[in-house]
């Protein structure tokens, strides 16, 4: 289902105004990096696509709902949010029983938890840790039993919030893998991220904020091309696309694999 922001304004109670004004569209089964320095505003975005926060002024529609006229719990049938910080969303003695809660309480069967829980337990390879508490795993693993979780709900729309912060590049490959399985199954995706090798990777669009409001929004290889507008907003292109750059390419190239074919296609490869 598509999500539409309209002149999205939010300032928190403490008087930070956090969103300036954002519009903004994604298409169902679309999948969106959204950068930034810190305070950007991302996370306050994020959170008013599953109604945790509600607009100040402006509006959110996910579908033909309008997150001011649904419960977070109502919301919660079709985006999925996995949090920043994995410990404010774990609460339960094990890793079978977090990631059952989800499902769970979105009426699912007895038979369809069972089938969600272990096909997201696989998908993040957590299926030897069912018994254990998430508390006795190390941070990173903590965030795959996050996404687990949140997987396990099978919403069309599913929120990453900085998901590769502190992992080791296993599991970032790893959580690669479950981006990619989703997009396979026409899931929208919106991952919130300062790791830039990742965004470049894994995704088409990317959407560039600051200040609270959107300072680009395109298709990957345009926006991370943007190397002076990114710099306002503390954002560094990839490596490769600066050297490209450097090198006098036309193209703007985002990964190993695009850089090796303009060397190749110049004959130096
Ligand atoms: N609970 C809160 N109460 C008051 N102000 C807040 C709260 N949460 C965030 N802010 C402020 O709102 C602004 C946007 O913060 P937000 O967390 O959305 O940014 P972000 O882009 O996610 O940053 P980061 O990359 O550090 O996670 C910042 O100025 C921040 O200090
Ligand atoms: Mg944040």
């Amino acid at each position: 289902m598509k999500i539409e922001i309209s002149k999205l304004e939010f300032t928190y109670p403490g008087g930070v105004q956090a969103l300036r004004g954002v519009s903004l569209e994604i298409e169902p089964g679309e999948q969106v990096a959204i950068v930034g320095q810190n305070g950007a505003g991302k996370t306050t975005l994020a959170k008013h696509l599953n109604g945790l926060l509600k607009p100040t002024s402006g509006s959110i529609h996910i579908g033909d709902w309008d997150t001011r006229e649904q419960s977070v719990s109502k919301l919660a049938q079709r985006v999925g949010y996995v949090f920043q910080n994995p410990d404010e969303q774990l609460f339960s003695k094990d890793v079978g029983t977090e990631v059952a809660f989800g499902p769970r309480n979105l009426g699912f069967s007895g038979e369809q938890v069972q089938g969600l829980v272990n096909d997201a337990l696989m998908l993040t390879e957590l299926s030897d840790k069912t018994d254990t508490n998430p508390y006795d795993l190390s941070p990173t693993w903590r965030k795959m039993v996050a996404i687990a979780s949140v997987i396990a709900m099978d919403t069309e729309i599913v929120i990453f919030d900085e998901p590769t912060t502190g992992q080791d590049a296993a599991n970032i490959a790893r959580i690669a893998n479950v981006i990619k399985v989703l997009r396979e199954r026409g899931k929208t995706v919106i991952t919130i991220t300062h790791d830039i090798d990742f965004c470049a990777e894994n995704f088409e669009r990317v959407i560039a904020m600051s200040q609270g409001k959107i300072l680009l929004d395109g298709k990957a290889n345009d926006v991370l091309g943007e190397e002076e507008i990114l710099a306002t907003t503390y954002v560094d292109p990839p490596q490769l696309t600066r050297l490209g750059k450097r090198l006098g390419f036309k193209e703007t190239v985002r990964n190993e694999k695009e850089f090796l074919a303009i060397l190749t296609k110049q004959g130096h490869g």
